[in-house]
């Protein structure tokens, strides 16, 4: 596997804490080139000084960038394209979209999107339609976008699909990362079969990272700290991850959806053609890539 990921060239999303920081240390430690994307300017420096003195010889940047904003999506696609361009490199192998969020209260960005809606899923949307061009130049590329298992026993509210007019955050958080299996499978079938891109969702399984300590609420940080004792170490979650950026059987698994390197059954309502249809054509206007 080493082999393989040699001189390949990466971008993952988060990668300041967690399970993001742990697949970055991961693709350098396999000889790659890795892009981290990061909202923090203190956490990028800091972590950008920490591994470049542990992989002294890597190609290795970060990118700042609030993704909750889309011209800071927009902004970091510019960035990684000339990142790309100083290191000599033509294509872009792996798009790791795992930054997430979990806010107890709803809270709207700039642009009027609720901030769970912006960060988990109109953000993988666009960066990667954005990275794309880039991604399309590799023989064999992934775009990888991390869900959750709190993806199943849910839908999604047509009416009010960022819950603006009735929040639940955890109705919400679980909508999040239900769109983002379904952005996968509709990514899929819009790029076809011969398509050289292939998407898949990963489940990183229960972690045991910061996340929940973001919520802004004192009661979701208390439950989250008893609740992430029984989680993994991000490390093990982190290497299912790299093992979809790099397994050579991946382009031709019908599979989406994969926890731990294995192929798992999503929600079925993820599978639907006409919920990614009508998921994907609300993102693009959204976005204003449609
Ligand atoms: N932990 C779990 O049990 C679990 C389970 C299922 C799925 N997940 C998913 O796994 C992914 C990673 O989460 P984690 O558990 O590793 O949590 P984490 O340690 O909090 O990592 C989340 C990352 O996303 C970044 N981020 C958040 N909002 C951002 C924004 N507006 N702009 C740019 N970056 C932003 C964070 O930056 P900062 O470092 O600045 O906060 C951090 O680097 C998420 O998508 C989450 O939904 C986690």
């Amino acid at each position: 596997m080493e082999e393989q990921q040699v001189k390949k060239t990466y971008v993952v999303t988060g990668a300041t804490s967690g399970i993001g920081l742990a697949v970055m240390e991961q693709l350098l430690d396999r000889g790659a080139n890795v892009i981290g994307v990061g909202r923090s300017p203190d956490r990028c420096s800091g972590q950008l000084e920490r591994l470049s003195e542990a992989y002294p010889r890597a190609r290795l940047a970060y990118v700042l960038a609030d993704l909750a904003l889309q011209p800071g999506v927009r902004k970091a696609a510019r960035q990684i394209a000339e990142t790309l361009a100083a290191w000599q490199v033509e294509a872009l192998d792996g798009l790791v979209n795992n930054a997430g969020t979990f806010a107890y209260w709803q809270t709207l960005t700039a642009e009027g999107f609720d901030t769970q809606w912006a960060v988990n899923h109109l953000a993988p949307f666009l960066l990667t339609h954005e990275l794309l061009p880039l991604l399309e130049r590799s023989p064999d590329a992934r775009v990888i976008t991390v869900s959750s298992a709190s993806h199943y026993g849910t839908k999604l509210r047509w009416e009010d699909i960022q819950l603006l007019e009735r929040y639940n955050p955890l109705r919400a958080y679980k909508q999040t990362k239900l769109a983002n299996v379904l952005f996968t499978a509709e990514l899929n079938r819009r790029l076809g079969d011969q398509s050289r891109v292939r998407a898949v969702a990963a489940d990183p399984g229960l972690v045991n990272t910061g996340i929940g300590e973001k919520a802004g609420s004192r009661f979701a940080r208390w439950i989250w700290l008893l609740r992430r004792r029984g989680g993994i170490p991000a490390e093990r979650s982190a290497a299912g991850i790299v093992d979809l950026l790099s397994d050579p059987a991946l382009p031709n698994s019908p599979h989406v959806y994969w926890k731990h390197g294995k192929p798992k059954r999503p929600n079925p309502y993820a599978l639907d053609q006409d919920h990614g249809w009508r998921l994907w054509e609300i993102s693009a206007r959204m976005t204003g890539t449609g």
